[in-house]
């Protein structure tokens, strides 16, 4: 019987009307069936991917199961046309869900599957704009430090911003050095997003300056029609009050100056620093480690009756 949105939805236990899987339905399969890859040559991407072991041999696992299981081949092959469809395009993160875990590894890992299967095209979509190979691979091993996040923060492995690893995917973020820059659009204007990593040690002022400089010569170089003389920057990092709790000298608050924050702003974000600080999965502040000066400020901040914010922020790209 042929699967639809809603007999999808239902084998999954997920919502009957699924706006992604409905967008999924409309989008229709690829022209060609997507190829998951074999063993060996999943074994070496993983690899590749900075995918640590214990995530790799799940991952393995889940390869076969997904292979032969029809309502995961109908999720695959029709999300990576969506990632086709929308390769290149500044358009943001696709919100790709978290698929319910009691469908087994195959849902808890289809990102990583539909990662895998994807990047031989996003490559193609990379070399035809001229960008050199290992630029491409410093950009994709954040799957490793994706996969790194979830365990830690869950105790199991998974994908908890499967919306994230679909920029990697289309072709539109790309780590240069400690930060990572992502074509996009931002009060109608083109922009460059910068985004940091966790992986990769402090965000020392040099080794900023020295990702700052690359980028408007590689987005000249490959995405000339673009365009961007602004980076933006969307993050706890940017919340002034950090300067009330931080030396002025520390990476954070240095970090925090080289942006102009667009006004009103006041929005309470306690989640973002929570999430970045912490990998909160809702446990009270008491039980909160406390052994750098960033963790106890973030909660003494909040017993205090404070509020944490995640400003916009603008600078000119040097
Ligand atoms: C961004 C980041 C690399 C900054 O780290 P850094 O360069 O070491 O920052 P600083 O040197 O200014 O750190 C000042 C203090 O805060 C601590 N600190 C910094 N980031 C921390 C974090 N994420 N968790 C706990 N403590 C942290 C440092 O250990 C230092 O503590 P100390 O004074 O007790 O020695 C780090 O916070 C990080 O990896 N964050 C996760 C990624 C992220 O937040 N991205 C932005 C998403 S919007």
């Amino acid at each position: 019987m042929e699967l639809t949105a809603q007999s999808v939805a239902e084998r999954l236990g997920m919502d009957r009307d699924d706006a992604w899987l409905r967008r999924l339905a409309e989008t229709g399969p690829p022209a060609r069936p997507l190829e998951l890859p074999g063993p060996e040559a999943a074994r070496v991407l993983l690899d590749r991917l900075r995918v640590a072991a214990e995530d790799r041999e799940e991952i393995f696992a889940a390869l076969p199961a997904a292979a032969a299981d029809p309502v995961l081949r109908w999720i695959l092959d029709r999300a990576h046309q969506v990632l086709l469809d929308g390769m290149g395009q500044p358009s943001g993160q696709d919100i790709f869900p978290v698929l319910p875990a009691e469908y087994g590894e195959g849902a808890r890992y289809y990102l990583v599957l539909l990662y895998l299967a994807t990047l031989p095209a996003t490559l193609r979509f990379h070399a035809a704009r001229g960008i050199p190979e290992e630029s491409s691979w410093e950009t994709f091993g954040q799957l490793g430090e994706v996969l790194d996040i979830h365990r830690h923060k869950y105790g199991r492995g998974g994908v908890h911003v499967p919306g994230w690893l679909t920029l990697h995917l289309r072709g539109v973020i790309h780590r240069l050095g400690r930060l990572q820059f992502e074509l996009s659009r931002w009060e109608g204007r083109p922009v460059l997003s910068v985004h940091i990593p966790a992986v990769g040690g402090p965000i020392g002022a040099e080794a900023c300056d020295s990702s700052f400089a690359r980028a408007r010569p590689f987005f000249a170089a490959h995405f000339p029609e673009h365009g961007a003389e602004l980076a933006v920057c969307h993050s706890w990092l940017l919340d002034p009050q950090l300067a009330a709790y931080l030396p002025e000298e520390s990476n954070v608050v240095r970090f925090m100056r080289r942006w102009e924050l667009y006004a009103g702003q006041e929005e309470e974000r306690d989640g973002s620093i929570l999430e970045f600080v912490f990998r909160h999965t809702g446990q009270p502040l008491e039980q909160l480690p406390q052994r750098t000066s960033l963790e106890r400020a973030a909660v003494a901040h909040l017993r205090a009756g404070g509020h944490w914010r995640a400003p916009s922020g603008w600078t000119r790209l040097p």
